[in-house]
């Protein structure tokens, strides 16, 4: 059989960041007739993409029964492809095991929480903890890998697809509670350190051995919240071992090419940051619209929105995965017009698919690659777009793609974002802290953050994304909106540094046992701030609280903390439950917020903290965002108004100009 080319010396130049913004799509040739695949590249290239991303749902087509492999399509869509001038992405297939193996082994299904098998018929049906998947995922990996690891057209490679989508980080089946209880073992050592964790002593849930433990599914109330917190540890890092598992295996077969996974918009089923570590580049998909109709805003905004999505949500997250990456990120997938999935489907409007794009590569984004080339005519996304409709005719998403190409030739080449001076902390484990001890219904971390982050952007300012683990010399201003379990060690380091530190409630009031701290919350931030938070309590969506700050009095709700302090009050609230008691306190190094801020409170609270961190902002943007890449500013209008864009007298325009449209995008330097 004829094998593809190689050229083992070829592909340094992948792992560098690429000099200018690159355009890439994900393609199925398996989904098309084989004599479409020509005219589909060469129409690709002629966009001006330069990426295509395949393969990551092909294994049934690449091995349609046990052991028999049919490479010749797949041989032959690569040379097509990387023929006409695409760099290749291959994905590896696990994220759609096929029948067969589904039915030689069934126990690789995975089993959802209330103890019923997810079957076979879509995708992602499989269980991160089975041995046996394991096997035939590196089976799999390692013999697309040996194929192609050095095919001059394959530049990278992403692992798996989504992890998390669907819901299937978290199985409850016999082979997780095998993997659990190892797991178990090896983090406590002994039982009696686990009952001692656990709090077992209450409601005589105590254990004699690792083997008495169960998942943490079907109980008759709540299981202890280290139980369901351990449950998440253990799971995440059963993501981490099965991405690393594919990660090693394509690196010995695949030198020099970059290694992503494509992860989701603000998914916490699992530590990103330690996923990221194995890999070269992080990457996510983008669907804005499904985000807005899922997301935080009030049913006004939304309706503002509609056609433009949470204008900070996609920023909020190329920012994350920014860190996720260690400094790389792309975006895998790009909506290119209305999908398939969310509970409805609107489009976005004309334009935004081109605004995405700015906006991706304004925020450090290298490469975007758009979802997908030809909108599908069968299954199960028929209703998704792509930048062709399902005759083969342009849509609207390609000639928007088409206008970026334009604009982009106006940019000058190699610039890089640089670091901002504010940083959010996002800590996947105090999200799960708060997942398994909500303590009120409508308390949503997730929300929270998106709000800090949508906050300090209205002002201007810039974000980076830091875990407990990041470096943090150079920031001004370190924002925690939802530091639940802060470990000793990095507020320590948080106490060395210049920054300037603002806590939201709940921030050190759990230890790393899910336990109230010794000396009451916030736990190891007394050393940065001296308070003790005596009582916390969560409030219906129908009831508002008062806050006075300066002169103003600010509604508040959702969640509030009676704090003992001799620190300066800043604001404190004001009615008739606890009147006085402080809202806000701080010294000259923390503040610490007693209560769920949102709008003109989180501004003024943010304001002020930028104010005290001595970094400049701008008046409230409203609908308009601005960012920088370099020497590159940019401005995006998600409103329905023409807005001014606040650029310097000296402003030279490049894609653009002051008076901003609608869904529209400047470019200048200064
Ligand atoms: C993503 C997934 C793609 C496709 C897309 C549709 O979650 O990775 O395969 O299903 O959604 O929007």
């Amino acid at each position: 059989m004829h094998m593809p080319l190689t050229n083992p010396t070829h592909f340094n130049s992948d792992l560098r960041t690429p000099d200018r913004l690159e355009l890439g799509v994900c393609y199925y040739p398996e989904q098309w007739p084989c004599e479409k695949w020509e005219e589909d590249a060469r129409r690709m290239v002629e966009l001006g993409l330069s990426w295509v991303r395949i393969g990551e749902f092909a294994w049934a087509q690449i091995e349609p029964r046990r052991g028999e492999f049919h490479w010749a399509w797949l041989d032959q869509a690569i040379e097509i492809l990387g023929g006409a001038g695409l760099r290749v992405i291959l994905g590896t297939p696990t994220a759609a095991p096929p029948k067969w193996l589904v039915d030689l082994y069934p126990e690789i299904l995975p089993v959802d929480a209330t103890g019923v098998v997810r079957k076979f018929g879509a995708r992602r049906h499989y269980c991160f903890s089975n041995r046996r998947y394991r096997l035939e995922a590196a089976r799999i990996t390692e013999a697309v890998a040996r194929r192609y690891g050095e095919n001059v057209h394959v530049h990278a490679w992403q692992t798996d697809n989504e992890y998390g989508d669907h819901d299937t980080i978290y199985s409850y089946s016999s082979e997780a509670q095998r993997a659990f209880r190892l797991w178990l073992a090896e983090r406590y050592g002994s039982i009696d350190e686990l009952n001692r964790a656990w709090g077992t002593s209450f409601w005589s849930m105590r254990y004699d051995s690792f083997q008495e433990v169960d998942l943490p599914n079907s109980l008759v109330e709540e299981p202890s919240p280290t139980h369901g917190v351990d449950f998440i540890r253990f799971s995440s890092d059963q993501v981490k071992s099965f991405n690393k598992a594919q990660v090693d295996i394509i690196r010995a077969h695949s030198p020099g090419r970059p290694v992503t996974h494509n992860f989701m918009s603000q998914n916490t089923d699992f530590d990103h940051y330690k996923v990221g570590e194995d890999i070269d580049v992080a990457s996510w998909d983008v669907y804005p619209m499904g985000g807005l109709l899922n997301g935080r805003l009030s049913a006004k905004d939304k309706e503002r929105y509609l056609r433009v999505g949470d204008p900070d949500q996609p920023a909020f997250n190329h920012d994350l995965y920014r860190a996720v990456g260690r400094g790389r990120v792309w975006v895998m997938e790009q909506q290119p017009g209305p999908v398939n999935w969310a509970g409805h489907n609107q489009s976005p409007a004309d334009g935004m698919v081109r605004l995405w794009t700015w906006l991706a590569y304004a925020h450090g984004v290298d490469m975007v690659s758009y979802f997908r080339w030809r909108q599908a005519p069968f299954a199960q996304e028929q209703f998704h777009s792509g930048l062709l409709l399902p005759n083969s005719e342009a849509d609207q998403g390609y000639f928007e793609v088409a206008a970026v190409m334009e604009e982009m030739k106006r940019l000058p080449k190699g610039e890089v974002r640089g670091k901002a001076k504010v940083a959010i902390v996002l800590d996947y484990e105090s999200r799960w802290a708060t997942r398994v001890l909500p303590q009120g219904r409508s308390y949503s971390a997730s929300a929270i953050a998106l709000d800090w982050y949508s906050t300090v952007a209205r002002f201007g300012a810039d974000v980076d994304f830091i875990g407990q683990h990041s470096d943090i010399d150079g920031y001004r201003l370190v924002l925690a909106p939802d530091l639940v379990i802060a470990e000793e060690a990095f507020v320590d380091r948080l106490a060395r540094s210049e920054a300037k530190v603002v806590f939201g409630a709940r921030s050190g009031s759990k230890t790393k046992d899910m336990h109230i701290p010794e000396g009451l919350p916030p736990g190891p931030l007394a050393k940065l701030i001296d308070l003790s938070v005596s009582r916390v309590e969560s409030l219906p969506e129908f009831h508002s609280e008062r806050v006075l700050y300066g002169n103003e009095t600010y509604a508040a709700g959702g969640w509030r903390e009676t704090v003992r302090t001799e620190e300066t009050v800043i604001a404190s609230f004001d009615g008739p439950y606890r009147q006085g008691s402080p809202a806000l306190v701080g010294n000259d190094k923390a503040r610490y917020l007693a209560v769920a801020a949102t709008g003109a409170l989180l501004d003024k609270v943010i304001g002020d903290a930028l104010g005290w961190a001595g970094l400049e902002c701008l008046p409230d943007l409203g609908d308009l965002r601005v960012t920088r890449r370099g020497r590159l500013r940019f401005a995006f209008n998600f409103g329905q108004a023409p807005a001014e864009v606040p650029a310097a007298a000296t402003a030279e325009f490049l894609v653009g100009n002051r008076s901003l449209k609608p869904v529209d995008v400047a470019i200048w330097t200064e």
